[in-house]
């Protein structure tokens, strides 16, 4: 027989991570990416100019011509988990699928659930424009080989939580880790930043090392920071970062920003670049 108070604190722990799709879709941050500067929400155009050319997000609103309206469920658990659209064809990692495939199949639906009750915007997709010799299919060969193991797993349920939000939906690494030649994720310097991020922008250590990460925060700081945006000493963050805190770490409950910060502290410290 199970014991009570174990059977109360799983159906507690239980609820406490039964996200709806909207608290989902915000930790995944999904919002900034597919809606371009003054373009309706989800319709997509917001350009990311990368070394591989600039890169146009499409219109993930619930259009049945222009959008994902008639996609299926599995067709949109395979786009974000795999990479894989529905004519079978890859996905170019701009689209942070890379840390998308470690979220749940139900958490993955929950969003797709939630993307079907937006308002569906007409508005059709604007082609990359990519240097010649960049092809679709090689981003088969590049989700063969650059696509390695996640970070290990916790033992303990709220590091574990931490690690969940930090990669499954944060995608913090997408911008924090830095990336081999081939644009893979360097899993021996996870999280430990790089001065060639998206558009150019150098990205901070956010391991706990001491001398150039953030080892020298508190929690409280470092919780603080992921509500407001303001660093220890007064100032505030800018550029990408701070869309990452107004659209993504200011929404999560307080409890989930508390798991973030933990298991931000109990990373591995690496020096960074
Ligand atoms: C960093 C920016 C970024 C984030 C964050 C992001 N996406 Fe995307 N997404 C893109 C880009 C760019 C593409 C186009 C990739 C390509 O064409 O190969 C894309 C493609 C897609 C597609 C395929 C659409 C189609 O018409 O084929 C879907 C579905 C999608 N994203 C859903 C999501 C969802 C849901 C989230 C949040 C969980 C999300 N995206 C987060 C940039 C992003
Ligand atoms: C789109 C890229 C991007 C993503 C995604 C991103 N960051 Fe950042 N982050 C940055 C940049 C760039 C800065 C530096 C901003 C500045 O110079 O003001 C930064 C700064 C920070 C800082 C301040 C560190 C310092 O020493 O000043 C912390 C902490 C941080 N990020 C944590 C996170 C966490 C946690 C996540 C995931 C929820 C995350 N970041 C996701 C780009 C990103």
């Amino acid at each position: 027989m199970t014991p009570w108070p174990l059977l109360i604190l799983l159906a507690g722990s239980a609820a406490a991570y039964a996200d709806d799709g909207e608290y989902l879709f915000h930790a995944a941050g999904c919002l900034a990416c597919h809606t371009a500067k003054d373009g309706a929400p989800l319709a997509g155009g917001r350009p990311f100019e990368t070394p591989y050319g600039t890169f146009y997000a499409p219109n993930i609103s619930p259009d049945r011509k222009t959008g994902i309206g008639t996609w299926s469920r599995r067709e949109f658990i395979d786009a974000l988990k795999h990479g894989t659209a529905p004519d079978g064809s890859a996905y170019y990692p701009v689209f942070p699928y890379p840390s998308y495939r470690l979220m749940t199949n139900t958490d993955a639906g929950k969003i797709f659930d939630y993307l079907q009750t937006r308002t569906a915007r007409s508005q059709t997709n604007r082609e990359h424009d990519t240097p010649w010799w960049l092809f679709r299919w090689m981003m088969k060969l590049w989700q063969w080989w650059a696509l390695d193991e996640p970070a290990p797993a916790q033992t303990n349920q709220e590091l574990e939580r931490g690690r969940y939000l930090v990669d499954a939906l944060g995608h913090c690494g997408e911008c924090h880790t830095p990336r081999n030649w081939l644009g893979a994720s360097i899993r021996t310097r996870y999280l430990a930043g790089t001065d060639l991020g998206p558009e150019d922008e150098k990205v901070p250590n956010i391991t706990p090392e001491r001398a150039d990460g953030i080892g020298k925060w508190d929690a409280d700081d470092l919780a603080y920071f992921l509500e407001t945006g303001q660093l220890p000493d007064g100032d505030y963050t800018g550029s990408l970062m701070a869309d990452v805190v107004d659209n993504t770490t200011s929404k999560l409950r307080v409890a989930d920003r508390q798991a973030m910060v933990s298991y931000l502290r109990a990373v591995e410290a690496f020096p960074g670049p």
